[in-house]
């Protein structure tokens, strides 16, 4: 008996990868994480499946789930939204499973970042502008930060930022980083990124605020700010440049191969 975690994507059901859709289809047990995991792919699961829904249940409810399904020698489906690498509280439930001696395996999944990125059609590491994606949060109810890790900090870098579970406080990472990225800062605000009612609002670090507030945006969006998001005049990258004497490639000028 194994539990898989699996992510199940950003929201477009066609986001779960082959892995992840070949396990909820075999597992007779499914446990997932409310709306953000789309309907579609729970009713995937196989027809008698337990199906469960665990938005109301706690760490407790959860793992009696687990260890129910273990007794039964039952596999488990877990999905979680998106990547399981980033705020899918796998890291807790996986300490249960290894304290029950419960088998587990890990099946990734798109990130919503990546769903953000598709939705703007933008690379956010673009050569000479941005080399680096940090993605981050800010403080919520119940989840403070480490105190170094603040967005004053990554911004000094100038990298991009992709900020989650932080559309509530637009203003205050609008403030926090018009000093680095200037009031022209170029940011984008994608909602439910790959889902039928996906959203985008592109705008800078001085009118974004009240463009979130006029949309009335509350929940599930990425907040995408740095200079990668609008730079046009960025330098090829060398991958493809003709006289770029790549490993195994055949240059264009010289002809020679380097192994
Ligand atoms: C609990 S975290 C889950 C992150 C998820 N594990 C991932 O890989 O992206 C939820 C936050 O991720 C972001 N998010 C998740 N799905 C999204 C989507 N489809 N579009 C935009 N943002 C999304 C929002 O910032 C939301 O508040």
């Amino acid at each position: 008996m194994t539990v898989h975690f699996i992510g199940a994507g950003p929201g477009a059901p066609d986001l779960i990868t082959v892995r992840g859709q070949n396990l909820v289809q075999r597992c007779p047990v499914c446990l997932y994480a409310g709306s953000l995991v789309p309907r579609e792919i729970v009713a995937l699961c196989p027809q008698g499946a337990r199906v469960i829904d665990t938005a109301p249940l706690d760490l407790d409810a959860i793992t009696a789930e687990f260890v129910a399904a273990h007794q039964a020698g039952h596999d488990v489906a877990r999905l979680h939204s998106g990547d399981l690498s980033v705020w899918s509280a796998m890291g807790e439930q996986i300490r249960r499973l290894e304290a029950h001696g419960i088998d587990y395996t890990v099946t990734p999944g798109v990130p919503s970042f990546a769903a953000a990125a598709a939705a703007l059609k933008r690379e956010l590491t673009l050569p000479e502008v941005a080399q680096t994606l940090v993605l981050t949060r800010t403080p919520g109810r119940a989840s403070s930060m480490p105190p170094r890790e603040t967005l004053a900090a990554y911004a000094a870098t100038g990298a991009t930022l992709a900020i989650h579970l932080s559309i509530h406080a637009i203003d205050e990472v609008a403030a926090a980083l018009q000093p680095h990225y200037g009031a022209d800062g170029p940011v984008a605000v994608v909602v439910r990124a790959s889902w039928p009612e996906q959203r985008i609002l592109r705008g800078t670090l001085s009118t974004i605020a009240a463009m979130v507030r006029d949309e009335a945006i509350e929940r599930t969006a990425l907040i995408l700010v740095g200079p990668s998001l609008a730079a046009q005049d960025f330098r090829d990258s060398a991958l493809y440049n003709v006289n770029y004497d790549r490993r195994f490639r055949r240059s264009a000028e010289d002809g020679r191969v380097r192994d």
